[in-house]
């Protein structure tokens, strides 16, 4: 090798080395390229964590939509599987739409929705496997009398002996509505009737609707189009969200409170829950919103799913939602912790240089600052991701802003109690973060897009003081 050669091979990972910077989560479901969306068929069976999911293999954007599959142990780390459902009968050839998965006899039966006419027909099928693996198409279980053309997303459970489906739909009025049917053997179904329906104000069309128990209460989880912005709430194109009510096999389902919505970030929408062994209720979104840009698309893929959150219901009759607790087995490292920092000048504080794959833990106390806004951000001034607290609007923001992929400022919100210390729990992966809030009190997850020179975390605030309590930082 003569000296010029050697100077190439040396330079070149230099030149390249920030061409290698990658949006790719680390601790985030991905697909290894190409498009996905909806998480679906979230279940456990043959002493795995299945996950499937909307995918289309052969292009960054939605189109021909297969079921993707993964597998995982702990709910984090995930092994993608062959793909599970590739449209091929006369029923799905447009499409294989969104579903869930139960386990029968031993066996994980798919319900999903077979796409045909070009997505003018939406039509529940099944499918079954004796491995978790490989999947035998049993066809078509259940179509809509009438129009056909909005009627998807069945999420199946098994209740006393019988099995019962929940379908998103919509009226001849455009309201949308959830439909109820019940079957002996998962492919014979009875009609059982409306289980919820749109106001006026409630959207169009309700798609991936998931309907489940917690305490002594029945949640109905749905996902309206078509709502409304109004003030602080619904601000994303579409939404995701629940009512709190009452039912049982054979009665109307009354409903109590909601609508509420599960997550106030810009990206979440098609959550599906699913019960573990151990019995908690965990849901898991997609961390992305239709329209949106995707500039992961660059890299070849684009779309990701949410941490995995546990479901609880608090006394008051409101969800709690909390990560995992397995992710606390994924904190590699305690790189930075501090007791407390305040700072009075326009000084910022660097909490960690470089934030790509982390969790912060941050409390800040708002008794003891008297800045009017305050946070930690990461990025710098102008393009970045910022999570502050606004003492006039007594409101926590996440606001982002990458101009330079044609992601223009815009925040999201939650009202919060300013007479006590704001706890939060920060996830930041390559393009990703997500901001949970006291202790189960409400969350927020949206999509960032940092170049390698915007991965500094810093305290920063308005004229005045702030008082952080304490920090922790981990590597994930
Ligand atoms: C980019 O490549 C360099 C050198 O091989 C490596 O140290 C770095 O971790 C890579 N960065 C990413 C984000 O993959
Ligand atoms: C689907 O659309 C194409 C082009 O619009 C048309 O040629 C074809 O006949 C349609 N197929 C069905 C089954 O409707
Ligand atoms: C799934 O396949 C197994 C093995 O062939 C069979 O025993 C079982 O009945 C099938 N389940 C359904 C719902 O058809
Ligand atoms: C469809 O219509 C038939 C005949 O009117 C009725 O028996 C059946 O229950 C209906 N099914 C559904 C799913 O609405
Ligand atoms: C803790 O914060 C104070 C500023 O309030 C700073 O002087 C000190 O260096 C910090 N300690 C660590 C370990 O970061
Ligand atoms: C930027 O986004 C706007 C809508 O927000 C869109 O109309 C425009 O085409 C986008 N530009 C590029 C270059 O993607
Ligand atoms: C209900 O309880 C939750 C969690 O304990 C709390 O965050 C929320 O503020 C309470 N809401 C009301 C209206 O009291
Ligand atoms: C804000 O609090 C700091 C102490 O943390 C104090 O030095 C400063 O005077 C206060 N400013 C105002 C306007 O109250």
């Amino acid at each position: 090798m003569n000296s010029l050669m050697l100077i190439i091979v040396i330079l070149l990972p230099l030149c390249f080395g920030a061409d290698n910077y990658s949006w790719y989560p680390t601790f985030h479901f991905s697909p290894p390229k190409g498009w996905m969306n909806d998480p679906n068929g979230l279940s456990y069976y043959n002493g795995y964590y299945q996950a499937f999911y909307q995918y289309n293999p052969y292009d960054t954007e939605s189109g021909w939509m297969h079921w993707g599959h993964a597998r995982s142990t702990n709910l984090l780390k995930w092994e993608h599987l062959p793909i599970a459902l590739t449209p091929s009968l006369p029923e799905d050839i447009d499409g294989i739409f969104s579903g869930s998965a139960v386990v029968s006899d031993g066996n994980l039966i798919l319900m999903y929705t077979g796409v045909s006419g070009n997505s003018t027909h939406q039509a529940q099928c099944l499918a079954n496997s004796t491995d978790g693996i490989n999947f035998d198409k049993l066809g078509l279980v259940l179509k809509k009398n009438g129009s056909d053309l909005n009627f998807r997303d069945p999420k199946v459970w098994k209740q006393g002996d019988s099995w019962f489906v929940i379908i998103g739909s919509k009226t001849d009025d455009d309201r949308g509505e959830v439909l109820l049917y019940q079957s002996l053997d998962l492919k014979s179904w009875d009609y059982q009737g409306v289980l919820a329906q749109a106001d006026e104000t409630l959207g169009y069309m309700w798609e991936c609707p998931d309907f489940f128990t917690l305490g002594d209460k029945q949640i109905l989880l749905i996902n309206p189009q078509g709502m409304e912005q109004n003030g602080y709430d619904y601000q994303n194109l579409y939404q995701t969200g629940y009512f709190v009510g009452t039912w049982q096999p054979g009665e109307q389902y009354i409903i109590e409170k909601g609508f509420k919505e599960i997550d106030h970030g810009h990206d979440f929408y098609a959550s599906q829950t699913f019960l573990a062994p151990d019995g908690r209720r965990i849901l898991i979104g997609w961390l992305d919103m239709w329209e949106s840009v995707f500039p992961e698309r660059q890299e070849g893929w684009a779309g990701m799913l949410t941490l995995p959150r546990e479901l609880t219901l608090s006394l008051n009759g409101t969800i709690e939602i909390r990560p995992i607790r397995e992710v606390e087995d994924y904190r590699t490292e305690d790189v930075v912790s501090n007791n407390s920092v305040t700072l009075n000048d326009d000084s910022i504080f660097v909490l960690k240089e470089q934030v790509t794959s982390n969790e912060i833990i941050i409390e800040l106390d708002p008794v003891k600052s008297n800045a009017s806004t305050y946070g930690v951000r990461l990025g710098d001034e102008d393009q970045g991701v910022f999570v502050y607290v606004d003492t006039e609007k007594q409101r926590l923001f996440v606001e982002r802003s990458y101009p330079q992929f044609n992601i223009s400022r815009s925040d999201r919100s939650v009202a919060v109690d300013l007479s006590n210390p704001i706890y939060l729990d920060i996830f930041v992966d390559s393009s990703s973060i997500e901001v949970f809030v006291n202790d189960g009190e409400s969350v927020l997850s949206s999509r960032i897009y940092p170049t390698e020179l915007q991965r500094s975390l810093a305290v920063f605030h308005s004229e005045g003081s702030v008082t952080v309590n304490k920090y922790s930082i981990w590597n994930i």
